[in-house]
């Protein structure tokens, strides 16, 4: 079944952008996912109540509880209705200092508190004229990929350029991850996915991380019905 992620990131979305996309989504074919900013997970989690439409957080730590400020646990995302959170983006891998260590522990906390991680990975734009975004892509993987992840190629160069990867691109690294977290591995594609471009990522892929286009209720649920389309 594909996948189709909305990643609001520090977006202030909250209960009616969650109501908008609900309206557009009827019966599915396709698994959907929101990831709001943490204080919306309720209202948005209150908005998809019964519509099948899953809930994630952003982020988390890997410990239970403690003194850390301005983090949360995965046992908080449980208890305001997440199933799902995001790992290891490349935003919190560049801007807070996320590395493929912290990234493995909170992959590690996430699934022994029973959410799904997104795990994201993917290579710079140096990285990918030295010719090394192949080899990028399996390290991260190999660091922090257990059974029960989800893993979203996400090349930074491609995240809020509008100029996303081209679906050959998107398939060798979707192949790459699948040699080294196993066969059955979920792979999402993203970075400047539109309901423009987004049709032939589904023909390569497992479905897609939304940024952007996912705040707009009217593109993301047109990213859904492409994906469907290809289901
Ligand atoms: P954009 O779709 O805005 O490029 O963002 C992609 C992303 O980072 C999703 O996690």
């Amino acid at each position: 079944m594909k996948l189709v992620a909305g990643n609001w990131k520090m977006h202030d979305r909250g209960r009616a952008l969650a109501t908008a996309i609900c309206g557009r989504l009827g019966a599915r074919r396709v698994d959907v996912l929101l990831c709001p900013p943490f204080p919306y997970l309720r209202e948005v989690g209150e908005a998809l109540a019964g519509s099948g439409i899953a809930l994630g957080g952003q982020d988390l730590h890997w410990e239970a509880q403690g003194a850390f400020t301005g983090a949360v646990s995965a046992r908080m995302l449980l208890d305001t209705g997440c199933t799902h959170v995001i790992v290891g983006h490349s935003e919190r891998r560049l801007l807070f200092g996320d590395t493929d260590a912290s990234v493995a522990a909170k992959v590690q906390s996430a699934l022994v508190a029973g959410l799904t991680p997104v795990l994201c990975v993917g290579e710079t734009l140096q990285e990918r004229d030295a010719g090394f975004a192949q080899r990028r892509i399996r390290s991260q993987v190999e660091a922090a990929f257990r059974p029960g992840c989800i893993v979203a190629y996400e090349p930074v160069w491609a995240i809020g350029t509008g100029r996303a990867a081209s679906p050959d691109h998107a398939r060798d690294a979707a192949q790459t991850i699948r040699v080294a977290a196993g066969p059955d591995t979920r792979v999402l594609y993203g970075g400047s996915v539109n309901a423009t471009n987004c049709a032939p990522f589904f023909s390569v892929t497992d479905g897609a991380l939304v940024g952007t286009a996912s705040l707009d209720a009217e593109a993301f649920a047109a990213i859904v019905r492409a994906a469907e389309a290809s289901s």
